[in-house]
């Protein structure tokens, strides 16, 4: 974990405009700089960036939050992930509370596992462009294929030299330990003890992970030997992991989320012809089927895939199947044949950046359909194969979490199976139900996932609700708190405590209320009056977010946003007292109607005269508050 202090000073350090400076333009505003908002496309700018609060705040897809927030909507990192960047950024040394000798140790391996990896890649880099092997033999490939110098720069391409321990002797001579080396696979170890080059007289592809660290190679051949594997991968090791790991995704994924969209190839080689014909977003799984991780790491970034499959049919069909994982995760698939035994390193090498482009839009088209089509034409006319086909395609529907997208998809391919749209629905209808009850049946797949929505909040919410009460009053909490107010004339009273102890009774509804006043009243025993910042940056995001869209009113960010829209403000801050109380009593007076209502209900709902009575007894009780708030109400507060 990171220290507390370098938490604080990290935060105090960060300037908002200068870390979102990095990625956005920024023009000065009044007090705020706006620029184009990098999370929605926009053309007028509506992404506005409070240097005084620290906070940034888009009005056109609500995205806000502070430093440390952007970095993480940005980068897609986690919280000690983006507070690392934003002390990099500025200098600061990151210093780690005390961990357990153990976690310690495990630490400092991992990080001498990147250290040695990225050794090796400078490594088989400096060989290819430096030495004569490495010019003649890996340059001169790379560039027969067709690969301009700036991708191979780009990609990090090396050549490992035909030597039994190249690698390994430079490694030693240059201080880096032989197991560090043996962990991460570079170099093995045989029977006999003998230690050698895994990679040798191979070009190398360095595989990133997102962040930009090299965590493993692969190794093509340049031998036509069938008897050679094409290529040599690095084996699984505490910094690689080959599932969740996609090549090309550290270089793809501003242009991923950007464009809103990843193209997924087979291959090394076609991410690099891809992306030297100027498409960025482009990705590879490497050989291996794609698993649900490698899906959730590309849905950080963009909710929408394209598969660009060489066309050879056994293949296609095999991996069918898997796609409908990319479904089940929420996302769009849709998928692009290249003819005639190309793929797209091929074709965009033969025909062009520009045709290649074209193919991609003309052919593409949607999984379901594709799916369909490939079915039907293998099924042909055969009653039984078509009834097969109806199956599976509806199961991949199915697997489409939006009942709007399916119901379309329904609609469409009821058109191309000739079967009606109801028989459709009532066979989706059946996988879906089969489908939920085995889900509820097995709880969450793993703790770190939320646990599945409970029935009751499916149901249309009652329009009867307190939100608005309780939203004010944690509003007036949060900006207020921390302020001073004089109810008498006399005694100026802190704002927040005085609030949390006249709240003592009230439960809010919304969970993530309720939480703010727990914590603000744990915090207040700890001795502690939390400030605006401490919600800007309270480490649960929920609750992060929620205070930066209340706090970040168009008042706060924008001078002239109530002047656009014509709206007058009551200024609140000269009106505190009267503030405070109306949000506390109209919160009451809330709380206490929803009471009545119930037991109203009760009333009606009662046999047993006895019992009848005493509900009303305390019915009349609650009408003596409410009336005792609206009096309040009335004369103490003019709102
Ligand atoms: P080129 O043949 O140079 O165009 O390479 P490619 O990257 O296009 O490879 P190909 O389409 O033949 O294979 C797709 C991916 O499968 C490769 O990028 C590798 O990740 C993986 N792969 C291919 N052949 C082998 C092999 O022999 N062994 C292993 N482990 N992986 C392989
Ligand atoms: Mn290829």
């Amino acid at each position: 974990m990171i220290k507390k202090e370098t938490v604080d000073k990290i935060l105090e350090t960060a300037q908002v405009e200068e870390v979102v400076g990095d990625f956005v333009h920024l023009k000065k505003r009044g007090t705020s700089m706006i620029g184009l908002c990098p999370f929605h496309g926009e053309k007028s700018p509506s992404f506005h960036v409070s240097p005084s609060k620290g906070i940034f705040k888009c009005f056109g897809c609500g995205k806000g939050g502070d430093s440390v927030r952007f970095i993480m909507e940005h980068e897609k990192y986690s919280y000690p992930e983006a507070l690392k960047y934003i002390a990099n950024k500025y200098n600061i040394e990151v210093e780690e509370t005390e961990v357990t000798p153990e976690f310690k140790q495990e630490q400092d391996k991992r990080e001498s596992l990147y250290i040695v990896s990225n050794y090796a890649a400078k490594f088989y880099a400096d060989r290819m462009w430096n030495s004569e092997d490495g010019k003649t033999i890996g340059l001169s490939y790379f560039k027969e294929r067709g690969f301009r110098d700036d991708i191979v720069q780009k990609f990090e391409l090396g050549y490992s030299p035909d030597d039994w321990s190249a690698l390994l002797e430079a490694a030693i001579k240059d201080g880096y330990q032989q197991n560090f080396l043996e962990d991460v696979g570079l170099v093995v170890k045989n029977d006999q003890g003998k230690i050698y080059d895994r990679f040798r007289g191979r070009v190398m592809f360095p595989i990133h992970n997102f962040t930009g660290r090299v965590i493993g190679f692969g190794g093509r051949t340049l031998k036509t030997d069938k008897a050679v594997p094409k290529y040599v991968n690095s084996p699984e090791s505490d910094i690689y992991h080959k599932s969740n790991v996609l090549y090309g995704l550290f270089q793809a994924k501003k242009a991923i989320r950007d464009l809103d969209n990843c193209f997924l190839v087979e291959g090394y080689a076609d991410v690099l012809s891809v992306q030297q014909a100027g498409v960025e977003n482009v990705v590879a799984s490497s050989g291996t089927s794609l698993t649900t991780e490698q899906i959730r790491l590309i849905g950080r970034f963009t909710k929408s895939i394209t598969i660009l499959y060489d066309g050879d049919a056994a293949g296609i069909k095999a991996s069918l199947r898997g796609l409908d994982m990319i479904l089940e995760e929420g996302l769009d698939v849709k998928v692009v044949l290249f003819p005639d035994g190309h793929d797209p390193d091929s074709y965009v090498q033969k025909l062009g950046a520009s045709a290649f482009k074209t193919h991609i839009e003309k052919a593409k088209k949607d999984f379901i359909f594709f799916k369909t089509e490939i079915l039907l034409k293998e099924a042909a006319s055969d009653p039984i194969k078509r009834a097969g086909v109806i199956r599976e395609v509806v199961e991949s529907i199915a697997k489409i979490p939006d009942a709007i997208k399916a119901s379309v998809f329904i609609r469409e391919c009821s058109g191309l199976l000739q079967m009606e749209e109801r028989i459709l629905i009532s066979e989706l209808n059946k996988m879906r139900l089969a489908k939920a009850k085995k889900d509820s049946q097995q709880p969450y797949r793993n703790s770190e996932e939320e646990p599945p929505i409970p029935e009751e909040y499916l149901v249309e919410k009652p329009i009867e609700t307190d939100e608005y009460q309780e939203k004010d009053m944690i509003r007036v909490l949060l900006i207020y708190g921390d302020q001073m107010v004089n109810w008498d004339g006399l005694t100026d009273t802190l704002i927040g405590p005085y609030i949390i102890t006249n709240l003592s009774d009230v439960t809010f509804s919304n969970p993530l209320y309720q939480k703010v006043i727990q914590y603000y009243h744990d915090e207040l025993e700890n001795g502690y009056v939390p400030k605006e910042k401490d919600f800007i940056q309270h480490p649960d995001s929920a609750m992060a977010s929620m205070a930066i869209s209340m706090i970040s009113s168009p008042y706060v960010l924008s001078d002239n946003w109530y002047s656009m829209h014509n709206i007058t403000v009551p200024n609140e801050v000269e009106r505190l007292k009267g503030t405070v109380m109306g949000a506390i009593f109209h919160l009451k007076k809330k709380k206490v109607t929803t009471m009545i209502t119930a037991k109203q209900k009760l009333i009606q709902e009662e046999k047993d005269e006895a019992n009848v009575i005493i509900l009303m007894k305390e019915y009349l009780e609650l009408k003596e508050v409410e009336r005792y708030i609206s009096n309040y109400l009335g004369s103490v507060i003019t709102k």
